[in-house]
This record gives structure tokens, C-alpha cells and sequence, in this order.
């Protein structure tokens, strides 16, 4: 399987992207994980998005194909006042376009990441209803909702708890992959 992995921070020591980073040597060699960019991905705005591709900035257009071309996503997000992070809401409205051709509808996908005391879980629900909107196959279980402060030290993940979680999140998502594309 090859899956896109999306974070939701693009400070430079993201542990969210860390995460994905730690998934990546956890897949290989069985599943494939690329890191999508999306610092460079301007606000959303109609005004230079066309059905055709011609005014779309390239940032967008590689994001989207690089999600055409996985078969699932694995998006980290850290939660935000509660809430969802700005550049990730904004990443996912453009990767909603063109309507109803979006690279997004029928993905597979899995939210895992992480933050304070509750582990981000608010911005997780959030997430879930927004790709639900988008039309994706949201996996539900496991849940990968990490207190960074218990599980990474000098930004390297060091609790092996949480990399078995991630583990058997790629094992369903393998799972759930089949089944939803295979219908
Ligand atoms: C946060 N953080 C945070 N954490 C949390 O558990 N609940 C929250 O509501 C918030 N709100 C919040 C707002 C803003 C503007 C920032 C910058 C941070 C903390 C945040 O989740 C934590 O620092 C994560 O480690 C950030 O993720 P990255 O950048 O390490 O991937």
C-alpha cells in the first residue's frame, strides 16, 4: 500500500510530522510513506483555483496528485484552541476541488496525532467529520490520540506503546483499504 501522510503543523520540529516520520521507518519495507509539503500552499480563495488546473498554484496541484496517487492517508494533527490547525483545513479545502472530482472522494484515510493532556482528540473529531464531508473512508478504530509529554523525549518517540498503536492502525488501515475500494 502506498499512503500520503498529511500534518497538520509545519513548524520544523512538528512532533505531528515526527510522527509520520516514525510511521514511515514502521510501514517499511511491507508499505510505502510519503510526506506531503503543504508550508508552501497559499490561503484558499476561488480566485486562482480553476476546474482546468491553469491558474491553480503548483503547490495545489501537487498536493493533489500526490493524493490521487496514494491509495490511502494517514493525516497527524496537533489540536488548535480546540479545534482543527488553519493550514490543515486549508490544505484539505483545496484538495476538496474541483467539486465533485476532488482527489479526496472515496480515499482511504486514518487521523492519528497527538498534544497536550487530551491528546488532541477534539481536533481528531473535528478532522473525521470534515473528511466524512469531503467523502472519504474514514478509518474509526484504532484511535491514535498521543500525549506527546509521555511518549517522545528530545523529539525521537521512545514509548513502544505507542508503536504498536501505530502498528495495528496500518494493519486496519491495509484492511480497510480493501474493503472500500474493492466496492
Ligand atoms: C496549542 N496546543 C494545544 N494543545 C492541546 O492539547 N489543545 C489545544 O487546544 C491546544 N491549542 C493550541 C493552540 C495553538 C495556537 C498552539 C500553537 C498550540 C499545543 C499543541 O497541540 C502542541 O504544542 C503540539 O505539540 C503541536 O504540534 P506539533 O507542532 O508539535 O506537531
Amino acid at each position: 500500500m502506498h499512503m500520503l501522510g498529511i500534518a497538520g503543523s509545519i513548524r520544523g520540529a512538528s512532533l505531528n510530522r515526527q510522527l509520520l516520520v516514525e510511521l514511515q521507518q514502521i510501514v517499511t519495507p511491507a508499505h510505502t510513506l510519503e510526506i506531503a509539503e503543504i508550508a508552501d500552499i497559499p490561503h484558499y480563495n476561488t480566485d486562482i483555483d480553476d476546474p482546468n488546473g491553469i491558474i491553480t498554484p503548483a503547490s495545489v496541484l501537487r498536493l493533489r496528485q500526490q493524493i490521487h496517487q496514494a491509495d490511502a492517508l494517514v493525516i497527524a494533527t496537533p489540536e488548535y484552541n480546540h479545534g482543527i490547525p488553519g493550514v490543515l483545513k486549508n490544505a484539505l479545502d483545496w484538495a476538496s476541488r474541483p467539486f465533485g472530482k476532488s482527489a479526496l472522494i472515496g480515499k482511504p484515510v486514518a487521523v492519528i496525532g497527538g498534544g497536550g493532556a487530551s491528546g488532541g482528540i477534539r481536533a481528531q473529531m473535528q478532522l473525521r467529520q470534515v473528511l466524512n464531508g469531503s467523502g472519504m473512508h474514514v478509518l474509526t478504530r484504532p484511535e491514535v490520540a498521543l500525549r506527546f509529554a509521555d511518549v517522545f523525549k528530545d523529539g525521537q518517540l521512545v514509548d513502544n506503546g505507542a508503536r504498536d498503536t501505530l502498528q495495528r492502525m496500518v494493519d486496519a488501515l491495509v484492511v480497510w483499504q480493501r474493503k472500500v475500494t474493492s466496492t
